[in-house]
């Protein structure tokens, strides 16, 4: 990897002549060849001022958290409603960022119109429909797709879920074929949790990637969500990132977030920032890591809150949007990073 910057991006601590040299932000630290996203909210894109400042200049990539999933991007049967994705998509685009387009085949995001008692060439022809008129709607506007998330159990083996059930395997396969018909210079990623580090899981995940290489499924990349406890690391994040890489395929961190068990301390900051360097150090030993994302960058927005109680404080920026530890802790790896020798 070489430490190149990005078309765009500005030379670190280096300011329009007249004013203070710039802090050095994520975005012009990142190597050039690996995208630094954040999973962003689109309401607070485009109405909070302090938080589109602060996205755009650490992020050169973003992934809208929600504003792409099914149920809101077609409420009712045949009515579309773009307008949230549309407007996200357009203000990251103008503020020079990459969108990772999240996600098309997720069981959790089935519109409630979806019905499991349809025959399967009802229920397939609708996952059809859904994911060609989504990919082909912002072909050349999104450079990689979750084409399908979580589609695995903890034990490795395929998870129970409305796909599952109606169509069986091949809808992982088919997901794939539809999705790189509709656009083939997308990069199409299978994303999960749990499987950033050597577990069960990952083992499953790297089976069944294996296998839809081998039948020329086009899956060109393994997006590992990372959604991490402070004290806790994966087990050998860094070896099974790069065991995904051997067989062809390109690694991402997508949804990195590091929740500490409330209250805070220093203490806990400081091995929270530990995990989000550790995690960014391991992208960075692989050449194929193509991009880190966290799922959103200030605490005052992380669906930590509502979704773990007890738990909070995940994000890089605090709930006042200061920079935390653990985001001075990437400047730092960003700084001192090796370079890797390609394997
Ligand atoms: O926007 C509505 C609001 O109008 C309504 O009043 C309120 C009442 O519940 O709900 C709001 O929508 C919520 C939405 O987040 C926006 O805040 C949904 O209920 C809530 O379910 C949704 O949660 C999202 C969750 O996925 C489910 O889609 C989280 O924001 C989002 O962070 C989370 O992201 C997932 C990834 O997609 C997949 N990987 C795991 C990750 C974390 O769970």
């Amino acid at each position: 990897m070489s430490g190149e910057r990005g078309v765009g991006q500005a030379e670190p601590g280096v300011a329009a002549s007249g004013q203070a040299p710039a802090a050095p932000t994520l975005r012009n630290l990142m190597p050039a060849n690996v995208r630094i996203g954040a999973a962003v909210d689109g309401r607070l894109y485009a109405a909070d001022a302090r938080y589109r400042d602060t996205l755009t200049s650490d992020f050169n990539a973003v992934t809208p958290e929600n504003a792409l999933k099914w149920p809101i991007l077609q409420p009712e049967p045949g009515r579309y409603d773009w307008t949230a994705s549309d407007e996200l998509i357009e203000l990251a685009r103008a503020n020079g960022q990459a969108v990772y387009g999240h996600t098309l085949v997720w069981h959790s995001s089935v519109p409630s119109w979806v019905s499991e008692s349809w025959s399967r060439e009802r229920l397939r022809s609708v996952l059809r429909e859904h994911v060609q008129t989504t990919v082909t709607r912002y072909r050349g506007k999104i450079w990689a797709w979750d084409v399908v998330n979580e589609v695995l159990a903890e034990d490795g083996k395929l998870r129970d879920s409305i796909w599952l059930r109606g169509l069986g395997p091949t809808y992982i396969a088919d997901a794939f074929r539809w999705a790189h018909e509709a656009d083939p210079d997308a990069r199409l990623f299978i994303n999960d949790y749990g499987v950033e580090g050597r577990s069960r899981k990952a083992d499953g995940l790297f089976k069944l990637v294996r296998e839809l290489r081998a039948q020329g499924v086009p899956v060109h990349g393994v997006g590992f969500q990372a959604h991490l406890r402070a004290g806790t690391a994966p087990n050998d994040a860094t070896g099974n990132l790069r065991r995904f890489a051997a067989l062809g395929v390109s690694v991402a961190i997508t949804e990195l977030d590091v929740r500490i068990a409330l209250p805070v301390s220093t203490e806990k900051l400081l091995d929270q920032a530990l995990l989000y360097q550790h995690m960014l150090r391991a992208c960075l030993a692989v050449p194929t890591c193509e991009s880190f994302t966290v799922w959103g960058f200030t605490d005052a927005s992380s669906w930590i809150t509502s979704h773990y109680p007890g738990y909070g404080a995940a994000c890089l920026y605090d709930s006042d949007m200061k920079p935390k530890p653990a985001r001075d802790a990437l400047l730092h790896e960003l700084r001192t990073r090796v370079t890797p020798t390609p394997s």
